[in-house]
This record gives C-alpha cells, structure tokens and sequence, in this order.
C-alpha cells in the first residue's frame, strides 16, 4: 500500500538517519475533552473524543538496551539506555519517553531497547495532549520492541503514562488523556469513569461535528495554577470529610450536600468544588442528550460547563472567553467550551453537521479581530485511539 504523505516524510527520515528498514510504526492520537473538565483527578467523569491528529513513532528494535531517537519537528537526537533515571535537562520530550520506560520497566516488564524516528502533528502547548500522545506513543513502541504488546490492558497502559508524566516529568495530570490517546474510538467520544477507569463508548451523532479552535495565546499560567486548583479540591474534601466521613474525592459530594455543609469551605473552595460536583452531572446530563439526538441540550450544557470554568474555576482567559464568544456567535453553533487545562490553549464547539467551514471562517475573522491574534482552527472527526502497524 501506498503511505500517504505525511508517513512517506517519516520513512524519509528513517532512510536519511538509519541504516537499513524500520519493522514497525506506532501511533497515538492527541484529544479534544468534549465536557468534564478539572473532574478527572477528583475521581469523576469525563467524555473526550481521540483527534485525527497524532504522534508517530517509526522504529525497529535494537538488541541491546539503547533506545535511539530523532525528532524531525524538533530536529533534535535522544539517546538514553533502559534503566537510566537521570532527567534530560537540555530537551523535554525525551523525558516523555523515558518516563515511560521507567514505569513498563517497574511494573516488571523486561523491555528491549529500539531506534527510530518520532514526528507528531498534533499542535504542542495547545491543550490537546501532544504529550500523552507522545507518551503512548512511546509505550506502543517499548511494548512492541519487547514483544510485550498485550502485557498491559488498556487502562493499565494509561496509567503507567501518567505516572510517567506525574513522576518523571514532574506535571501533576490527571489520566483522561492519556486514557483517550490509548482507547479512543473511530465515530465514538469515550465515557470515562476516572475511579474505576471503567469506561463506555458514546456514538458520536451524525448531525453533528467539532471544531476546535486554538486561541495561539500563551498558556505560562498553566502548571503553577493546575496545581493550585487540584490543592483547593483536596481542601475541599478534606474538610467535608469532617461531616461526611465516607467521601473519598469530589465525586462522592452531591449538590445538597455542598450546600449544607458551605460554611465549612472558603468561598474560593466552595466554588471550585461546586464546579467540580456541576461538572460531573454535566457529562452524565451530555452523554444522554447526545444519545437522543438532542444537540441544543448538549451545546447548551457546554456552554454552562464553560461559564463554570470562567467564573467558579477560574481557568478560563480572556483569550478562551473571546475564542468562545465567536465561535457561538456563528447560528450553527450549538454550545461552545474551553477544552483541557484552560488558562490558554483551545476552545471545542459542538457544531450543526455541514456548517463547520463556515464557523470556522466565522471564528477566524471574529477572533483575530478581537484579539489581534491569528487563531488556528481544526475539524476533526472522533478518531481511533493508539496501534501500531507491522510495515
Ligand atoms: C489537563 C490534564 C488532564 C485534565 C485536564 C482538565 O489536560 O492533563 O488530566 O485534568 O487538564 O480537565
């Protein structure tokens, strides 16, 4: 078969920096979060869809213990051997890959070293999980250079990445990405249940699509902040757990409850929690609206999820409220929301079938007018989540 252009540069690469042939490609999807935001490391719900935008790893293994890495974005070489847990303190992303042999290495899987060729089109620093991407990406290939690929189930993979990502690389993220890049679907969003990681396909509706919108705005406020707000949930909970002692997280609270019990919290951690608790009856409220077909239930509750993040989280920007605006601003806009992390990074909005281009044109003059800033805008249709292919 044919490969399409953009592995045909991958395979160049290859020939240009190895000798002889690579046995096998992995690849692994970055992620827009439909709803369910901040709710994932409060053990709660979240619905994202994998993106037709990925990150490729183009390898064959080595039989010794060095994994051997170029990065043609980057133009940049890693080369590390197995087992060593010392941080690249001169590029990132090799520690995304190392992190992650650490982890398969210390749940006991006996790994192999592999060379190769990593290339991602998946936008970096945008909130739509390049690094997850890259980090399952990286797994699929360890697993496969070991012969190990059905080792780990899917779940179990995810959460080796993130403790990769948590401990390695030291930012404190919750599973959904890694979770999505691993077990996304082709046509479906996936119904996670972030304590459990039990999970369940939602169809993606036919008279309905996504667009995504990339503010381009700098997301410097991001860790510092992420890690603020998961501090103010544990507040939360901590304090609750004095009147409700059979709380574990957020996700155990109802409305009711965080109401009687108000005057125990800060205002500050009583609206972050109330976000969190209205988040997690959003998604279960969204899935059953996508699966009737009703998309104006479903843009409207991603409007409320988005006007929570604005004013009870307070993750959102200026530049994601301006992003937002826009985008509803177009009539085949059903709902719109900040996606991720906030703080910068992308907007999704659930749009009618058909009228995609025309919001996307919308947004792009709406936007760069307000913010003097050149957004870019993705369509992407819910994809599969991460595999490799034998060539
Ligand atoms: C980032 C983290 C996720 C999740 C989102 C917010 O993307 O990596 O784990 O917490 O923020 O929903």
């Amino acid at each position: 078969m044919q490969p399409d252009k953009r592995t045909q540069t991958i395979l160049d690469g290859f020939d240009a920096n190895f000798e002889g042939k690579a046995t096998h490609l992995a690849i692994a999807p970055g992620r827009v979060n439909l709803i369910g935001e901040h709710t994932d490391y409060n053990d709660g719900f979240v619905l994202p869809v994998a993106l037709d935008r990925d990150v490729r790893v183009l390898f064959r293994p080595r039989d010794d213990n060095q994994v051997r890495l170029y990065a043609l974005e980057f133009d940049s070489w890693a080369d590390f051997s197995l087992g060593n847990s010392e941080r690249n303190k001169k590029q990132l992303w090799p520690n995304y890959v190392q992190g992650v042999g650490l982890e398969l290495a210390a749940l006991g899987i006996q790994l192999q070293g592999f060379e190769g060729i990593v290339s991602g089109n998946v936008p970096r620093g945008s909130g739509l999980s390049s690094s997850a991407a890259l980090e399952i990406a990286a797994a699929k290939a360890f697993l496969t250079a070991a012969n190990q690929i059905h080792a780990l189930t899917g779940p179990q993979l995810a959460r080796a990445a993130q403790k990769a990502e948590n401990e390695f690389v030291g930012v404190n993220c919750g599973i959904m990405d890694q979770f999505i890049s691993t077990l996304g679907e082709d046509g479906h969003a996936l119904l996670i249940d972030c304590r459990t990681l039990g999970y369940r396909r939602v169809p993606f509706p036919e008279g309905v699509s996504l667009v995504i919108g990339n503010t381009k705005a700098s997301r410097s406020l991001a860790g510092s902040a992420y890690n603020e707000r998961r501090a103010q949930c544990e507040d939360g909970v901590r304090r609750l757990k004095e009147v409700l002692p059979g709380i574990g997280a957020l996700r155990d609270v109802s409305r009711a409850e965080l109401e009687a019990h108000r005057s125990l919290l800060s205002h500050t951690v009583y609206r972050r929690c109330r976000h969190v608790i209205s988040e997690n009856d959003r998604v279960q409220t969204t899935v059953a609206a996508l699966e009737q077909d009703d998309f104006e239930e479903a843009g409207r509750l991603m409007d409320a999820s988005h006007a929570s993040l604005r004013d009870d989280y307070e993750v959102s920007s200026e530049a994601l409220d301006k992003m937002v605006e826009s985008m509803r601003s177009h009539p085949g806009c059903l709902g719109a929301r900040l996606t991720g992390a906030g703080f910068g990074g992308c907007a999704v909005a659930l749009v009618r079938a058909g009228a995609e281009k025309d919001v996307r044109e919308t947004v792009q003059e709406s936007y760069a007018r307000a913010m003097n800033l050149w957004p870019e805008i993705y369509i992407s249709a819910p994809s599969s989540g991460a595999r490799v292919l034998p060539l």
